[in-house]
């Protein structure tokens, strides 16, 4: 999907988005032991860590929550407002995780919780390439992302804006190829909201 397209579905939606999905960390304790792991892993090095795809905001709230100083980025400048205006004390920004207005090794961690579905396979390791220059050595990757069997992404109806489902495998062997390595991965069957399985990938860049 295109980046205006992504923007324009995500702006459309971005109020009756938040009020879906806001909460919904409550009712997910095996997502929100992972997120703690990742805080634990990253907390030391005090270097920001970057919630990207952020949507309304209320992962980057949920870090921030751990003691992590978290910020969030998003492409959709509805999502951005309604994350300023519930979390008046953290900051977001507009901006795309495919060109990220950072130095080099400047995050401690980076979040992206179900926003890399939305990118085209074939950019996917671009954006990989991009977290492994803002990651500090040592610093971590957490993604969330719906999967599936086999070994090749699947084009899903997402509500929003088209989006893949990924073998997590596969989407291990992009971040490789970016220098960064897998250090857990966890599915989860569907939770009551779900119709996929879930999946998540935590990543290390190597210690230089
Ligand atoms: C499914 S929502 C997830 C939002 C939030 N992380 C959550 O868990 O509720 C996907 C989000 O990723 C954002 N997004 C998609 N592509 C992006 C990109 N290239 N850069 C930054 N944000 C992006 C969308 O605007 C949207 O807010």
């Amino acid at each position: 999907m295109t980046e205006p397209a992504i923007r324009a579905g995500y702006d459309a939606v971005a109020a009756l988005y938040a009020d879906m999905f806001r909460d919904i960390l409550d009712d997910l304790p095996v997502d929100r032991a992972l997120i703690a792991a990742f805080a634990e892993l990253v907390r030391g090095s005090g270097a920001p860590v970057a919630d990207l795809g952020c949507g309304p905001g209320h992962v980057t709230a949920h870090l921030a929550s751990l003691g992590l100083p978290a910020f969030g980025v998003d492409l959709s400048p509805e999502m951005i407002a309604l994350a300023r205006k519930d979390h008046p004390d953290l900051r977001f920004a507009e901006g795309t995780m495919t060109a990220l207005d950072l130095p080099d090794a400047e995050l401690g961690g980076i979040l992206a919780w179900y926003s890399v579905i939305h990118l085209d396979p074939g950019d996917l390791p671009a954006v990989f390439a991009e977290f492994h220059r803002v990651l500090a050595p040592g610093g971590h990757v957490l993604i969330a992302f719906q999967t599936c069997d086999g070994d090749a992404p699947l084009a899903f109806d997402h509500k929003v804006v088209r989006a893949y489902r990924w073998p997590p495998g596969r989407l291990s062997a992009l971040l490789r190829d970016a220098g960064l390595t897998e250090v857990a991965r966890l599915i989860r069957e569907p939770a009551e909201h779900d119709r996929f399985p879930a999946a998540n990938l935590l990543l290390r860049k190597p210690a230089a």
